[in-house]
């Protein structure tokens, strides 16, 4: 029977090797808010896999909320707009802030956001992605945390998406081309 692992033309990034790196991030957030209660922002969707490994490894204390924004639709390319679809359930003033991103690519959403979040008066705020596209930046951003850099190519899984697909795939792999003109 076909499944959704047969319009994986490559994996990219295999299950272990995105464990190790959850591990070696968490150790350096661990480190670096010792004593400290950061607020973890994910930003939804394709955050969501990312943030529940990550937290697991966090020690501290820590809470959660959520942003979602989208600039994408369904398309593979930037539009460059982004739009607010759902906000913070909690006051952020004082607090310190570390956002969570399944991957940079153009930095518009994460430097739009860094903005809107940083005019709310965090006593700090930080960015941790998973992956990083450094090739294709627009916007002036870098993130203080980022797992892997990547080539300039569309990738799902780990709660990334093609047109809301492929998130529940538990490695990261480039689609096949005929799954975009198809
Ligand atoms: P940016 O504003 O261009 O940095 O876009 C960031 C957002 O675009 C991410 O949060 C993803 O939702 C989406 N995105 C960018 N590149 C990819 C990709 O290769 N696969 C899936 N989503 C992507
Ligand atoms: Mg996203």
């Amino acid at each position: 029977m076909r499944s959704l692992h047969d319009d994986i033309q490559k994996i990219l990034l295999t299950k272990e090797e995105i464990a190790d790196k959850v591990d070696e991030l968490s150790e350096r957030i661990n480190r670096d808010y010792a004593g400290q209660q950061p607020m973890l922002i994910g930003v939804l969707k394709g955050s969501f896999v990312f943030m529940a490994d990550l937290i697991r490894r966090i020690n501290n204390y820590c809470t959660i909320d959520f942003m979602a924004v989208s600039s994408y639709g369904n398309q593979t390319i930037t539009t460059g707009a982004v739009q607010i679809d759902k906000d913070l359930s909690h006051d952020i003033a004082g607090r310190d802030i570390l956002i969570i991103e399944d991957i940079l690519d153009s930095g518009v959403t994460l430097n739009y956001l860094k903005g809107y979040l940083t005019n709310r008066r965090p006593s700090s705020l930080r960015i941790c992605t998973l992956l990083d596209k450094p090739e294709r930046r627009k916007a002036d951003i870098i993130a203080d945390y980022s797992g892997f850099n990547i080539p300039d190519a569309f990738v799902v899984g780990y709660g990334l998406d093609y047109a809301e697909r492929y998130r529940n795939l538990p490695y990261i792999g480039v689609l096949k081309p005929e799954i975009y003109s198809g």
